[in-house]
């Protein structure tokens, strides 16, 4: 008998590009794998307490080549090997968003290849699909919970492109609500990371700040922000050492504050769709918090939570890049005049 060898699939490599906000990142995908993600992130905005828009895209700019250049190099691939180019389309901010997209679009245009265009907030929470060692990836129909500087949402995923957004923040950001009471905790920007490490050290009942009331499933943190302003402010006045001697124990009670706030949300997310499996993405899921409190519903309420690796939490290409692989699969490619899209929504 004649002996067939089974053709092997062609293999898909796909370049991500992320420039939504400020963080220049390229990955390199060989199917659902990773290969290679490069993120050059812009320390300059560390000096002013927050993003730069303007500075943003000036470091984009010279980020990009050099990091693209990068992740080809560490992936071992040419780029002639390319299948296709994959880019943040939005939300984001403009400046940012532009120099990706023009990147993309010339690179794809010079190479021949398709262009596929990603939304920036579908990426977050397909970031789960990468295939990695000891990662589960969530069945489907799941919630995510897009937690970062620049998002707090609640989305219903029916499908690797059926989202629905079920909730979402009505004014600041769950990062931003770390961040601004970093600021007036005299911590450096982003807090949030520090917030949680002192978060661990003190007393989460020590002090109590009101949660905000909003129907539903949305989200509010600017009243949580000037209950914080006023609490330090009058304390201070009493006592001018009260944050030094206090810092871990306000800090605790934040985090105790901003935790309750999501998981209130995330059970009554569950009670309405009768959804269990839970997945988390953006920055705010490398929160310690939020980890110890999805791994208590396990138990308590008999969800599975399903928490990325940590540098697929962070804005990073890889999660740009397996968009792109999936989307590839459909022959979901974008034109040539597709246009960033600083407001775009799922
Ligand atoms: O996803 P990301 O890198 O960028 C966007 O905002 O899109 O998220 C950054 C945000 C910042 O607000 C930062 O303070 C927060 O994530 N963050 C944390 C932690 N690590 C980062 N917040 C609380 N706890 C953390 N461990
Ligand atoms: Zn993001």
């Amino acid at each position: 008998m004649q002996n067939i060898k089974p053709v092997k699939a062609k293999n898909i490599y796909i370049l991500g590009i992320e420039s939504s906000c400020d963080d220049t990142s390229a990955a390199i995908l060989c199917n659902d794998r990773i290969l290679s993600n490069v993120v050059a992130d812009q320390k300059i905005h560390a000096e002013y307490g927050g993003v730069v828009p303007e500075l943003a895209s000036r470091a984009h700019q010279q980020n990009i080549v050099p990091v693209v250049h990068q992740a080809l190099e560490k992936a071992n691939i040419s780029k002639d090997q390319l299948s296709a180019i994959a880019f943040t389309r939005g939300p984001g901010l403009m400046g940012s968003l532009l120099v990706g997209t023009s990147f993309a679009k010339s690179l794809a245009y010079g190479l021949d290849i398709p262009l596929i265009d990603v939304n920036h907030m579908q990426a977050h929470i397909l970031a789960h699909f990468i295939t990695e060692e000891e990662h589960v990836k969530p069945p489907f129909p799941f919630l995510a919970m897009t937690i970062s500087g620049g998002h707090t949402q609640i989305v219903k995923v029916a499908n690797h492109f059926e989202m629905e957004v079920i909730g979402e923040t009505i004014d600041d950001a769950v990062g931003e609500a770390y961040d601004k009471s970093g600021k007036v905790l005299g911590l450096g920007y982003p807090a949030g990371p520090e917030i949680d490490r002192r978060a661990q050290l003190g007393n989460p009942k020590a002090y109590q700040f009101t949660k905000p009331r909003v129907e539903g499933l949305n989200f509010s943190f600017s009243g949580l922000k000037t209950n914080i302003l006023r609490f330090v402010q009058r304390e201070v006045k009493a006592n001018p050492n009260f944050i030094e001697e206090n810092l871990n124990d306000i800090c605790a009670s934040i985090q105790y504050t901003i935790i309750g706030i999501l998981m209130d949300k995330l059970k009554l997310a569950v009670k309405q769709t009768g959804i269990k499996h839970i997945a988390i993405g953006g920055g705010v899921s490398a929160n310690s918090g939020i980890r110890n409190a999805l791994k208590n519903a396990e138990q308590k309420q008999g969800w599975t939570s399903y928490i990325p690796k940590f540098e697929y939490t962070t804005d990073n290409a890889a999660m740009i890049a397996i968009v792109g692989y999936l989307k590839y699969l459909e022959k979901d490619f974008s034109g040539f005049d597709v246009m960033a899209s600083a407001r775009l929504k799922i």
